[in-house]
């Protein structure tokens, strides 16, 4: 598969500096979505790169194991979601943060690739991941490395449009039937 193939040569080629830092992954618990939300939350109100978060919703995903964190000392410093849109089933990616001072170190590249080795496994029918990204948002070299490639908007999925997605975002799409 191609993309467990670019997953392993990119990990080879960068320096662990999540390992290093011992920073360990783990699927969001009830206990962590107070933090979870705190650090979405404080993003979005400094770059407006993500969406704002309730508590219900990070609680949504913890339940069905779509949010997972990074933790480092017992502090949440990174966390990555996952939401499937139920008529496409398209994965869209949501939600990515990591703390400034720990990024450039893998984490949120870790978080992602997880996510996808996961649905590989485990949900070999779910076929598309999708990230869209307004001009705020950084991270695109994650999804390029990653496999990911740029779509017109115009052709994602109509449901999509329902969070506010305009025709001025950027949308990168993986397939993992290939
Ligand atoms: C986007 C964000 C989550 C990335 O977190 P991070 O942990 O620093 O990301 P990583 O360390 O995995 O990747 C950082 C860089 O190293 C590169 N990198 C990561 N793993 C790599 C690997 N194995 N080999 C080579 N390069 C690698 C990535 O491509 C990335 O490059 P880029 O910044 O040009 O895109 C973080 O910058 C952030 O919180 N940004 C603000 C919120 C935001 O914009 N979120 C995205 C919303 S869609």
């Amino acid at each position: 598969m191609d993309v467990i193939r670019s997953v392993a040569t990119a990990g080879a080629e960068k320096t662990d500096g999540a390992a290093m830092l011992k920073v360990s992954f783990r699927k969001t618990a009830k206990e962590h979505v107070d933090a979870v939300v705190r650090l979405i939350n404080e993003q979005h109100t400094k770059t407006g790169s993500v969406l704002l978060v309730h508590e219900h919703e990070v609680e949504e995903w913890a339940r069905k194991g779509h949010s997972m964190i990074a933790i480092n000392n017992g502090e949440v410093v990174g966390h990555q979601a996952v939401y499937v849109w139920p008529e496409s089933q398209w994965v869209e990616f949501r939600s990515a943060v990591v703390k400034e001072e720990f990024r450039g170190q893998n984490i949120n590249y870790k978080l992602k690739s997880a996510f996808i080795l996961e649905f590989l496994e485990n949900k070999p029918e779910i076929g598309t991941f999708v990230a869209v990204k307004n001009s705020s948002s950084n991270g695109m070299k994650i999804l390029e490395l990653l496999g990911f490639s740029q779509i017109k908007a115009s052709e994602a999925p109509r449901e999509l449009f329902t969070i506010g997605l305009g025709q001025d975002w950027n949308v990168l799409k993986l397939d993992l039937r290939r």
